[in-house]
């Protein structure tokens, strides 16, 4: 008898139909199902074998595994009333693509490696730098996530601000400074601590009233860090902070990061994507100007999990940061095109055809298609506001700038406290399974905070979330 790795193809056909079934199940039940599942560790533990397989478990087994344990133990992060964090619902066609990726089982080092996966990442990372306005020179890579894509950024830029870093790391006078408003995501303090420059280097500029970085104080704190011997290394710009949505000034951005000949990079890892919207595009004006930009798929591009963007104006900066010759890895006997290699753009060497499942569903949806989706999820969160506006009992804590809508129950003539009453709401809305929201803190404030980022979601989901909140705060307040 063979080995049970060596399936035959009438085998593996049969193998992937199982599971396509399943799939499709999973869609059909998605709207019906709880968002999530209210269960403990113990008990998905308990459904789940943990012995370690010695013999072959029966492949309709790890099916029904899947259909009876694993599905119905997750978080849904494709069902319509599912706010919570930034999490796309992942499409049919991202999944296929996944599926002919790991059939393929292609290792995407470079060219070599991989040509026609290669030339996908080229052709996807092409398209964003298009929509973007970066210029066709730029270099695009796809990483597993936007915090990997902002570490990359900004370990391009800590090359330009000190050619010699990569062979003999910051001489210990050095202070360098990255800025980024009181808004930006922790995964840019979480690069600088890992860049060796110490996340108490990242200067958290103050915001206005709409959460966009104020940028008078940007500038005056930039040339008073250099009248006291810092240097300053990066200037992030958020398209889209992860709390309330802000788009910050780009352009403006852009302007004091010219001026001053600091490395200007954008965080669109939420936000970028909406800029196919023609609506939206306005908003994001002066990212084109950007030396670096991150770009979340797996968020408002709807596609599957595990794949982000990092794109260079200067291909050479990233290559100052990254590229490594050894001679294991080493393109003998290519050239031009041919001996391109990701290991120069990135800390990855191994990975996967990620640009597979990105370019069937940009393709397969189209490009309306997917601008038309965005726009409706920010209409969602602005019908949200718009109702929110007329009850007395729901208070507003942010403008709604993209489809983050983020507030808080507030009844008349409550005398406790309003941060605990909202985190008790959050936790029973989640514990209901009829809608999901996370949380964010507003101004000092418990904020109730959603996120709309399916394109299931309709402004009947937004209702129903409000009815839900409305029922569970006069419930908690009757306790
Ligand atoms: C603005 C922003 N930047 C970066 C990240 C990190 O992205 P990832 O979760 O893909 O690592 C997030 C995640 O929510 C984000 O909202």
């Amino acid at each position: 008898m063979g080995s049970p790795l060596d399936v035959s193809p009438e085998l593996a056909e049969r193998m992937i139909n199982a599971a396509a079934g399943a799939a499709a199940d999973y869609y059909r039940d998605l709207p019906g199902r709880p968002v999530i599942a209210q269960t403990s560790a113990a008990a998905v533990r308990a459904q789940l074998p943990r012995e370690l397989p010695r013999t072959p478990v029966r492949f309709d087994r790890l099916i029904r595994l899947f259909t009876d344990a694993i599905a119905p133990n997750s978080r849904h992060n494709g069902h319509p009333r599912f706010f919570g964090y930034i999490a796309s619902p992942g499409s049919a066609a991202a999944a296929t693509g996944e599926l002919l990726s790991a059939v393929m089982n292609a290792n995407v080092t470079s060219w070599r490696s991989s040509p026609s996966a290669t030339e996908l990442e080229h052709i996807v990372t092409g398209w964003f730098k298009q929509f973007l306005g970066l210029p066709e020179s730029a270099q695009g890579v796809l990483v597993s996530g936007g915090s990997i894509a902002n570490f990359a950024a900004l370990a391009a830029a800590r090359s330009q601000a000190m050619p010699q870093v990569a062979a003999e790391g910051i001489p210990p006078d050095t202070r360098l400074r990255i800025y980024v408003s009181q808004e930006g995501h922790f995964s840019i303090d979480k690069a600088a601590a890992l860049l060796g420059i110490g996340n108490a280097s990242v200067v958290h500029v103050p915001v206005d009233s709409d959460f966009r970085i104020r940028l008078d104080i940007l500038a005056r704190q930039i040339d008073a860090d250099v009248a006291s011997g810092c240097t300053p290394m990066a200037i992030v710009g958020n398209a889209g902070s992860t709390a309330t949505g802000a788009i910050d000034p780009l352009h403006s951005l852009a302007d004091i990061a010219a001026h001053r000949r600091i490395w200007f990079h954008v965080d669109g890892a939420y936000g970028g994507f909406a800029a196919l919207s023609p609506n939206l595009r306005d908003e994001f004006n002066g990212i084109g100007r950007a030396d670096s930009v991150t770009l979340d798929a797996h968020k408002w591009l709807f596609s599957s999990m595990g794949a982000a963007c990092v794109l260079y104006r200067d291909p050479a900066a990233a290559q100052a940061a990254f590229a490594h010759d050894a001679d294991y890895t080493r393109p003998i006997g290519f050239a031009h095109d041919e001996s391109f290699a990701f290991w120069d753009y990135s800390p990855e060497l191994s990975r996967p055809a990620r640009a597979l499942p990105i370019f069937f569903h940009f393709s397969h949806a189209g490009a309306d298609a997917i601008a038309a989706a965005i726009d409706a999820n920010v209409r969602c969160a602005r019908h949200f506001a718009a109702t929110a506006s007329s009850i007395a009992t729901i208070e507003m804590l942010a403008p709604v700038a993209l489809s983050v809508f983020c507030f808080r129950y507030r009844p008349r003539g409550f005398a406790g406290d309003l941060d605990v009453l909202n985190q008790r709401i959050m936790a029973e809305l989640q514990r209901s399974g009829f809608a999901y929201l996370s949380n964010a803190r507003i101004n000092g404030k418990f904020a109730l905070r959603g996120c709309v980022l399916s394109y299931r979601t309709t402004e009947r989901d937004m209702d129903i979330l409000m009815r839900e909140v409305m029922r569970i705060g006069a419930d908690l307040c009757k306790t």
